[in-house]
């Protein structure tokens, strides 16, 4: 169990609740409105969120989700009512607050750091790929133990992403490739281990993605994933208020096997592994019962 998850929770839910109260006042004016209006009034009817903060000071770390929860506060109603679009929220928090976002709030780094951790003791002489390299949350965290890979291959929709994160690692036998997770891949050569962070939930097909991935993956290699989670099928995770201003997380489709878009659940995740055919699954799971936060994930090819 990651023991700072509950506490960093306890601090968004009053904020989160806050937020889709207003919200679940509105009638949608297309899809990705329809989606905020929707977890909003899960969040809302279910009752759960704590509505007092534990104290009055945020722990420190929570700089990054705390101001993308403020840019929509401030910004709800005109969104709602398509005044602004999700585009200009984001602009207006920039790069700047996307990578404190990704790459140091603890929110997120905590999955970067669970999955570093897990990596670490396997990675002397190993082929390795990322997908979803982003701003480099995991993977700086594994700069020292990267150099004793055979192979690292960062991988992100932007190169400049990329480039950033590479001129941090020297001594990494390093090559960078543009992968998006939606088009399958060949001619990346073959891996003992693919790792990834808060990026494969965005896969438009899962059971598409994650068999490209498993093809890529030397026999008993690993794919290992460090991924959030809903708190349950009926309760979206708090950050699905504010993520719903970013494509490729509201609009995933879904079906019986991935029933809410965004982060998958636990038992979501093992059927699609054992359906894509991997084996020998496992996962370092963090929850207080009441919600489940996500956790590192194994499947083997
Ligand atoms: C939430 S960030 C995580 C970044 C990084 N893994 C970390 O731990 O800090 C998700 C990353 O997935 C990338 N991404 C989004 N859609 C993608 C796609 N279809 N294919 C590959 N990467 C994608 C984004 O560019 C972003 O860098």
């Amino acid at each position: 169990m990651n023991e700072l998850l509950p506490a960093l929770y306890d601090h968004l839910e009053p904020v989160a609740l806050r937020i889709a109260r207003r919200a679940a006042e509105f009638e949608p004016i297309d899809a990705q409105r329809a989606y905020l209006i929707g977890v909003s009034r899960q969040i809302v009817e279910h009752g759960s969120f704590k509505a007092e903060a534990p104290s009055l000071v945020s722990p420190p770390g929570m700089e990054g989700t705390l101001g993308w929860f403020k840019l929509l506060d401030t910004h709800l109603e005109d969104f709602l009512a398509g005044h602004v679009g999700a585009r200009e929220i984001i602009a207006e928090g920039g790069g700047r607050l996307w990578e404190t976002f990704q790459a140091r709030d603890l929110v997120c780094a905590v999955f970067g750091h669970g999955v570093a951790r897990a990596l670490a003791p396997l990675l002397p002489a190993a082929d390795v790929l990322e997908l979803g390299t982003g701003t480099g949350g995991t993977t700086r965290r594994m700069a020292a133990d990267l150099t004793t890979a055979n192979r690292v291959v960062l991988s992100d929709l932007r190169q400049s992403f990329l480039d950033r994160v590479a001129a941090e690692l020297p001594g990494v036998r390093l090559e960078t490739a543009i992968v998006d997770i939606n088009q399958p891949q060949t001619g990346l050569g073959q891996f003992d281990l693919i790792f990834s962070t808060n990026c494969v939930h965005v896969a438009k097909d899962l059971p598409v993605t994650l068999g490209w991935i498993r093809q890529c993956l030397k026999p008993g290699g690993a794919l290992v994933l460090g991924e959030g989670s809903h708190y349950s099928e009926v309760v979206p995770s708090p950050v699905s208020l504010v993520l719903s201003l970013f494509d490729g997380w509201w609009d995933v489709p879904t079906s019986p096997e991935r029933p809410q878009p965004g982060f998958l659940l636990p038992e979501h995740w093992f059927g699609a592994f054992e359906a894509a055919g991997y084996r020998n699954m496992s996962m370092e799971r963090w929850t207080d019962g009441r919600r489940t936060f996500g956790g590192v994930y194994w499947a083997f090819a």
